[in-house]
């Protein structure tokens, strides 16, 4: 697949948290050289492409999230150098880097900030969201902050208020102003110089905000989950639709690099229509953009297969499906739908796998990782620190990687105290890593199988007929993937029969199937149908 401009469709995307992935250099902290390191790990388990979290220089109140310099790299995790090094590396291995982009906020000790804040005549004043009060000195309207609390905050000396939409030490960038638009332009095409593959877009449906700022409308009951929780519909500060005029922007930018430059969105869009629209009328905007409705689906056949078959209805002129059950804002696959049952996580694995479309993997999922309990002493993350005890946060599910079983997991050296603990329950790659009927040796299976088959990366999905709990779907011309997400065993009819080509359970590989394909709870194949179509 080395020269084909197609990887991100046909291959599997692998998320990196940089500070919880591998650590070169002993201080608790993963880093640039340590990824560099487990490179030849990557390449064997299969990976077409990593995403990096953000690795841009920040003072770290959202854990790289608040960037103050775009165009550096963070000294926790190395230099520019050493990015440098890892996409050439990568390269060699034909994986291809991805980074975040954060162009929603900056942080407040950005150098724009400080000169937009410093007095209403500053040259940067218009490069933030800037209102006065109300009359009563009330902020300027009802938006409230993804992380709790008005999205607003008044700077004394200057007497307006501020937009964040998410910490106080998060200010939003004014999208309407176009030098900020075209710093942006300067700041992809940095990366983009350098090699790297594409971004990850942070916020992407969130850019533009309504230019009168008018109060958002309160949230009803059948809306998204993150209506709920904030109590008011977000729709005159996220999804807006100025932001296509943004997203075109990056893809003109994108549009002018060989070989391809991708642009993949976080976008928690209301539905799943406006989902579509991200990817542009014209393959225009996004390359891939993140489904929410499938990741806060249960591992239900119920839930998670009307989802498929609506993106499926939605996407069928344009787009191309990204499927994950994990990320370090959601939680871990292998926890949050899965209970840590590890049939489940097999399960869970061979439907990502399975599906049309590019899977994202986070780092752990291919071991079956699970969320680690913690303390409140333990906690980083500062949603974790303000929601403390009813909302830990999301540190559970950003560890460290567990490479070996001894001290310090191989992750750093022993004796060292990792910015995050491990846990109790550790399974680890190298104990992984020869066992055929590993977790991770069935990940690597379905992987493989993938960069082999073309029905498995490009095929068609066409449901077909199954028992209640189970899930089966024929993948273009021969290829069927069957899974039972119950707790009985089942029994689907197999047309012309087939042959198992990977199994949750391994020993079934190879096994003849005759005209009726039995699952055991909570089993999963992928199977060669002999009968074509
Ligand atoms: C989304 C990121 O994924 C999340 O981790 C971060 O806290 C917010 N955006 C704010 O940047």
């Amino acid at each position: 697949m080395s020269a084909d401009a197609s990887w991100w469709r046909e291959g599997v995307l692998y998320q990196i948290y940089p500070r919880s992935f591998a650590d070169s250099d002993g201080d608790g902290i993963g880093d640039l050289a340590g990824i560099l390191g487990r490179l030849d790990y990557l390449a064997w388990l299969g990976v077409a492409g990593i995403w990096l979290n953000p690795v841009t220089p920040s003072p770290d109140r959202d854990w790289g999230y608040d960037v103050s310099d775009y165009r550096s790299v963070h000294p926790d995790l190395g230099t520019i150098e050493d990015l440098d090094r890892l996409v050439a590396e990568a390269g060699r291995r034909d994986i291809r880097v991805l980074l975040d982009l954060v162009p929603n906020h900056t942080s407040d000790q950005h150098p724009w900030f400080v000169d937009s804040r410093s007095s209403r005549s500053s040259a940067r004043r218009d490069w933030y969201v800037w209102a006065d009060p109300k009359p009563d000195g009330s902020p300027p309207n009802n938006w409230v902050s993804v992380f709790s609390g008005p999205a607003w905050t008044l700077d004394e000396r200057t007497g307006q208020y501020y937009l964040h939409n998410f910490l106080p030490q998060q200010p939003d960038l004014n999208w309407w102003n176009e030098d900020v638009r075209r710093e942006f332009d300067g700041i992809l095409r940095f990366w983009f110089d350098r090699g790297v593959a594409g971004f990850r877009i942070d916020v992407a449906h969130g850019i533009v905000k309504d230019k009168e700022l008018r109060d958002n409308p309160p949230a009803a009951e059948g809306d998204p989950p993150m209506f709920r929780t904030l109590g008011q519909r977000q729709v005159y500060n996220m999804n807006r639709p100025e932001v296509h005029d943004v997203l075109r922007r990056f893809r003109s930018v994108a549009d002018g690099y060989e070989p391809i430059r991708i642009l993949v969105g976080e976008t928690w869009a209301p539905d799943l229509a406006d989902l579509a629209a991200y990817y542009g009328r014209k393959d225009d905007e996004l390359h891939l953009a993140f489904n929410f409705a499938f990741v806060f689906r249960h591992l239900d056949e119920l839930e998670l297969s009307p989802i498929v078959e609506e993106t499926e209805k939605h996407l069928a002129n344009l787009g191309w499906p990204a499927w994950t059950a994990s990320n370090h804002d959601v939680g871990r696959m292998s926890s949050r739908w899965c209970g840590d049952d590890e049939r489940k996580v097999r399960c869970a694995l061979l439907l990502l796998l399975g599906l049309r479309g590019t899977p994202f993997l986070y780092y752990g999922d291919e071991i079956g990782l699970p969320e680690v309990a913690l303390t409140r002493e333990d906690l980083r993350d500062p949603v974790g620190i303000m929601g403390w005890p009813a909302n830990p946060g999301r540190d559970r599910w950003r560890t460290p990687m567990p490479w070996t079983a001894e001290d310090g997991a191989g992750f750093t050296r022993p004796g060292v105290r990792p910015w995050l603990p491990f846990g109790p329950a550790r399974p680890n790659v190298e104990d992984q890593r020869d066992d055929p009927g590993s977790v991770l040796s069935l990940c690597r299976a379905l992987i493989e199988l993938r960069r082999t088959t073309v029905d498995l990366r490009l095929g068609t999905y066409r449901r077909l007929p199954s028992p209640p709990g189970s899930w089966a779907w024929q993948r273009g011309d021969r290829h069927v993937v069957a899974v039972n997400l119950s707790d009985g065993s089942v029994s689907l009819e197999a047309p012309g029969g087939g042959k198992v080509l990977v199994g949750t359970d391994p020993r079934r590989s190879g096994e003849r199937i005759d005209g009726e394909l039995r699952l055991g709870p909570w089993e999963g194949v992928v199977l060669l149908s002999s009968a074509g179509t």
